[in-house]
């Protein structure tokens, strides 16, 4: 009966056993699993775009070759999470049309321009690194090829987040110029980055179900609040500071003391309005588009080879 496949999902979840592809599951935890991963790998594809930008002029050959396979790593993540997507009965091809035509989200944080090449090490060290902090948790998510999933996205967003601290260092102690550009670069992206762990806990209309279902293991706030405490640190070997006035170490909390976040931006970012937004999306479609053939000339290939043998 229904009432002992519910007591049984319950159990296996409160038991942090993981639910399998062909276990029962409640409608509900299908749809939440569908619009976060199915978010989360559209996050991926689309984030190859700011970075990809840089690739034609990187300022040397090692650093291009570093910079394509993080890249290339961004498209693999983004393909492994559509198959995770794809075990709970939606199709890939569906994904990608619900994408290109707004009807799912990606990350607010890919709507933003990077105007330097500063921007690659600090998406690497800000952007990646706030990835990892949500996405260590997620490798004890109750839903086993999400979380099987994120242990091998987590290992690659590390060497990113290494490659993007490395590149700013050397940067650092370089000229008066190329420190410059790395503030400038952290400027504009400290603010994006805190807003990527969603809207405050009092406005996040999905985070007490996610969490009772043990898909998400913290809430909005407490992952934004570990990113701050972790991160002000290595701005200290770095040798550059983030532009808010209200951060502060709490002695009595144990924690840093932060500023808010500007909420209307991250709506309208949300929304589809951010600066990129419009561009993201139509190179995103305009690739699926031009690569129409290669999916056409790979099932004609399929069929062949799957066709009885006439000779
Ligand atoms: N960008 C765009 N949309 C967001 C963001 C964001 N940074 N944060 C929250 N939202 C959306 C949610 O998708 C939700 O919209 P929906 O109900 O229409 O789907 C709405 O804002 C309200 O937010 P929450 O109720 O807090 O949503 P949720 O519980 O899903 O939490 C979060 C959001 C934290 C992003 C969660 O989905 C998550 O952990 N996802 C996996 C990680 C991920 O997607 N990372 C992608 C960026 S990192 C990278 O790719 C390098």
């Amino acid at each position: 009966t229904t009432t002992e496949l519910e007591t049984e999902f319950e159990r296996i979840v409160q038991s942090d056993q993981r639910i399998e592809p062909r276990d029962w599951m409640p409608d509900g935890y299908r749809k939440t699993l569908i619009r976060q991963i199915a978010q989360h790998a559209h996050s991926e594809i689309i984030g190859m775009q700011p970075e990809g930008n840089w690739l034609t002029r990187a300022p040397s050959l090692r650093r291009k070759a570093i910079l394509m396979a993080k890249v290339q790593d961004e498209a693999g993540h983004g393909l492994y999470l559509y198959s995770a997507t794809e075990t709970l009965g939606v199709d890939r091809a569906e994904l990608t049309e619900n994408l290109i035509e707004g009807r799912q989200k990606y990350s607010s944080i890919f709507n933003y321009p990077t105007l330097s090449y500063a921007d690659v090490g600090v998406i690497g060290w800000l952007v990646d690194g706030a990835a990892i902090c949500n996405q260590v948790p997620l490798c004890r998510s109750s839903y086993g090829p999400y979380g099987r999933a994120m242990i091998r996205v987590c290992k690659e967003e590390s060497f990113h987040q290494r490659q993007g601290f490395e590149l700013l260092m050397t940067m650092m102690t370089g000229t008066h110029a190329q420190r410059d550009m790395v503030q400038e670069s952290v400027n504009r992206w400290w603010w994006p980055a805190l807003m990527m762990f969603g809207p405050p806990d009092d406005r996040s209309p999905n985070s007490a179900q996610s969490m009772a279902w043990r898909i998400k293991r913290h809430t909005n706030d407490e992952l934004r609040q570990r990113f701050v405490d972790m991160s002000v640190p290595q701005a200290e070997i770095l040798g550059v500071t983030f532009p808010d006035p209200d951060l502060a170490w709490n002695a009595e909390r144990g924690a840093y003391d932060f500023g808010e976040p500007d909420w209307d931006e991250f709506m309208q970012v949300v929304k589809g309005n951010g600066a990129t937004s419009v561009e993201r999306i139509a190179n995103r479609r305009a690739a699926h588009e031009n690569g129409a053939w290669v999916r056409e000339a790979a099932a004609a290939f399929a069929a062949r080879t799957a066709a009885p043998d006439t000779t």
